[in-house]
């Protein structure tokens, strides 16, 4: 019997782990999982509404660390998982994605001599102004068990040296959570509910400090979904970052004047699978966003001058316009005019099954 902790923090993550821990009671003899929440995020916008949503089992231990300095937020998740894995005794401790919570219970673990395995591993932006980058790139090297989501994945982490027996290709465990829940979401009255007609909408997401924390950026990505908006209405589920730098800016009337850009609160995941599954277009800055958009084969543009995540350009339906004004309008219009749809292609391994391989991988390991 394994026993292990599967760590969430923020949002990006609970769509991760609800699968794998969803296939762990499905293997009820050979794992025994247990749910901590560092409580990085905690809005019930943020959090509450995910486990719901995805049928995530309410955490076992909540570490309730909320909001500070990412050095306060991350010493504080630290401070505070060492004694529950010193009282839990862990086979292995899973830590998904990027976010602070992922680096903080990892450094813990090894530091105790405890396994832990990193979901999503080896996705590199080559972008070290990105707190996710730096996470990413420390998680991978000191984790015991590296589950990539896409064979570039793979390459970077040998690329820094990482030996191969400790990696894994496993796919994309967001997509199981996707497939999982598609049919559910779409019969959601979302769209009716925001008076969306069809599917004649855009959808926007905007959280990373370099696009909201700072006047310029955020102010050049205003002035393009002004011309976007004129086209047809886009929705705007709003992060809480998101809606405290604009009112610490004094964007609050700029954004308010633009008609046809709809601010709504953050909203759920299978709300939010609803409008993304039948956006004409999506405009973000999230990672998981690009990887969704590929799935469902939606036109995705990524407000970023990099990503972390090629294979959604390569094989998928994104296009990382970056955060110029002229680009970014540019590149919807030539989305929104092109009726013929890319042929879906699915990345390998983005089958639905990433969770049960990532288990296999575990009770190999443990052989
Ligand atoms: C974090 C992750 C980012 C991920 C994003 C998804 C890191 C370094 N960043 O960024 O990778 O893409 O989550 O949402 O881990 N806040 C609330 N309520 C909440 C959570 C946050 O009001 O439930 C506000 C607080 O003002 C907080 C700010 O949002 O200071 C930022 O939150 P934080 O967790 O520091 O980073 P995110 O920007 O959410």
């Amino acid at each position: 019997m394994l026993r292990v902790i599967n760590v969430v923090g923020a949002r990006p993550n609970f769509m991760k782990v609800a699968p794998i821990v969803a296939a762990m009671k499905r293997r009820p003899t050979r794992f025994q999982p247990l749910v901590v929440h560092t409580g990085q995020h905690y809005d019930a916008a943020m959090s509450d509404s995910f486990f719901r949503d995805l049928d995530l089992p309410q955490p076992d231990i909540h570490l309730g660390v909320g909001s500070a300095s990412h050095a306060a937020q991350t010493a504080a998740v630290m401070e505070r998982f060492e004694p529950v894995v010193l009282h839990e005794k862990p086979d292995w401790v899973l830590v998904v994605g990027d976010v602070n919570s992922t680096i903080a219970c990892a450094l813990v673990c090894v530091k105790l001599g405890i396994k832990v395995a990193h979901v999503e591993a080896g996705l590199r932006s080559r972008d070290r102004t990105m707190p996710e980058e730096i996470n990413r790139l420390l998680t991978d090297q000191i984790a015991d068990l590296l589950f990539t989501p896409s064979p570039d994945a793979d390459e970077n982490l040998i690329a820094e040296g990482i030996p191969r027996e400790r990696i894994r290709f496993v796919g994309n465990v967001m997509i199981d959570s996707l497939q999982k829940n598609l049919k559910v979401a779409s019969a959601l009255p979302t769209r009716e509910q925001l008076g969306l007609n069809g599917t004649d909408y855009a959808l926007l997401t905007l959280h990373r400090p370099s696009n909201v924390d700072l006047r310029e950026s955020f102010e050049r990505i205003l002035d393009a979904l002004e011309a976007v908006a004129t086209k047809l209405p886009i929705v705007f589920p709003v992060h809480p970052r998101t809606r405290k730098t604009i009112a610490e800016l004094g964007l609050s009337e700029r954004v308010a004047s633009i008609k046809d850009l709809r601010t709504v609160d953050p909203l759920g995941y299978l709300d939010f699978l609803n409008l993304s599954s039948r956006a004409r277009l999506v405009l973000t800055d999230s990672g998981g966003i690009q990887e969704e958009t590929t799935a469902l084969g939606i036109p995705c543009l990524t407000l970023r001058e990099n990503t972390e995540r090629p294979i959604t350009v390569e094989l998928g339906t994104n296009i990382v316009v970056g955060t110029d004004t002229t680009k970014i309008i540019s590149a919807a219009m030539t989305a929104l005019n092109n009726s013929t749809r890319k042929d879906l292609r699915q990345p390998p391994l983005w089958d639905g099954q990433t969770s049960e391989r990532i288990l296999d991988a575990l009770e190999e390991y443990a052989l």
